[in-house]
C-alpha cells in the first residue's frame, strides 16, 4: 500500500490518501488538545497509544458485529481504514454524569445514570460543536433519514454495552464517550474515527482516578502514564 499526499489534518491525526481510493491511512498525532484546541500540548509516543488501544477496542467491536472502517494496523501510529464520508454529528454515550452534562444540567458529578445517554453534538469547531436535538440533525441534512438517527442511536448504545463490559472487566469504569460514523461507498454506516482515552472517560473502578484526557484538561500530570495504563490493561487478559 503505498502512502500518498496528506488528505486532511485534525487535531488528533492526519489522513492521507493511497494508490486505492476507497483506502485511507489514518496517522495518530502526539498532540494534545482540549476545550476547542484553546488548550495546546504534546506528549511524544501519546499517539502509538491511542493507535494500540483503539486498534485493539475496534478488534473488540468487529468481533461482536459492529463495522468498522479498519482494515489494518501499518505502525504503531499508522491505521489502514477505509474511505468514508464523516456524519458530522459527534454521537456521546454516557454511562456517569461529568463535564458538560453536570455543567450544563446541574446534574450531581459522578452521579450513576439510570440509562446510557445518548447526545448529538454537531461537528463544527467554528460553532463549537453546539449539542443538537433529532430534528436539528434532520433540519440541516445532517443524516438523510431519521432511521439513519435511530441506526446511531442503536449502534451507540450496542458499543457501549460491549465497550462497559469490556472494561469493567479490567476494572474500569466508561464514564462517558465520543463516537463518530462514516458511510462507505456501498452506503453502509461503519464505525470511524478512534475510541481512546483522548475521546473516553475511563476511571479506575477502585480508586476513581481518572485514566484519560481530562489528566491534560485538568493538569492532573502523568498523561501518558495513564494511557499506558489503559493500554496494559486491555491487552493483559
Ligand atoms: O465534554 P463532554 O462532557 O461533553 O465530553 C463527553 C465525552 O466526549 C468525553 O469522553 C470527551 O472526551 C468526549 N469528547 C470528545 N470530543 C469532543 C467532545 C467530547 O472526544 N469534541
Amino acid at each position: 500500500m503505498k502512502k500518498l499526499g496528506l488528505l486532511y489534518e485534525g487535531k488528533g491525526k492526519k489522513l492521507y490518501k493511497t494508490d486505492d481510493e476507497n483506502l485511507l491511512i489514518t496517522e495518530f498525532k502526539d498532540d494534545l488538545t482540549a476545550f476547542n484546541a484553546e488548550k495546546k500540548g504534546t506528549e511524544a509516543g501519546k499517539g502509538a497509544l491511542n493507535c494500540k488501544i483503539s486498534t485493539h477496542l475496534f478488534h473488540i467491536l468487529e468481533a461482536q458485529g459492529i463495522k468498522t472502517h479498519l482494515v489494518d494496523t501499518l505502525s504503531e501510529n499508522t491505521q489502514l481504514v477505509k474511505k468514508v464520508s464523516i456524519i458530522p454529528i459527534e454521537v456521546i454515550v454516557r454511562n456517569r454524569a461529568t463535564g458538560s452534562l453536570t455543567q450544563r444540567l446541574g446534574i450531581e458529578e459522578g452521579k450513576k445514570l439510570p440509562f446510557a445517554l445518548i447526545e448529538f453534538c454537531y461537528k463544527n469547531d467554528a460553532l463549537h460543536d453546539p449539542i443538537l436535538n433529532d430534528e436539528h440533525c434532520l433540519l440541516m441534512n445532517l443524516v438523510k433519514s431519521e432511521s439513519d438517527l435511530e441506526e446511531l442511536k442503536r449502534l451507540a448504545r450496542e458499543i457501549n454495552s460491549i465497550l462497559k463490559k469490556f472494561f469493567e472487566a479490567r476494572h474500569i469504569d466508561l464514564i462517558d464517550f465520543k463516537i463518530e460514523f462514516g458511510i462507505d461507498h456501498d452506503g453502509n454506516i461503519l464505525l470511524a474515527d478512534e475510541i481512546s482515552p483522548d475521546s473516553c472517560r475511563l476511571w479506575d473502578m477502585n480508586t476513581h482516578e481518572k485514566l484519560d484526557k481530562d489528566r491534560f484538561r485538568q493538569d492532573i500530570g502523568s498523561v501518558k502514564g495513564a494511557y499506558e495504563e489503559v493500554l496494559r490493561r486491555i491487552v493483559s487478559q
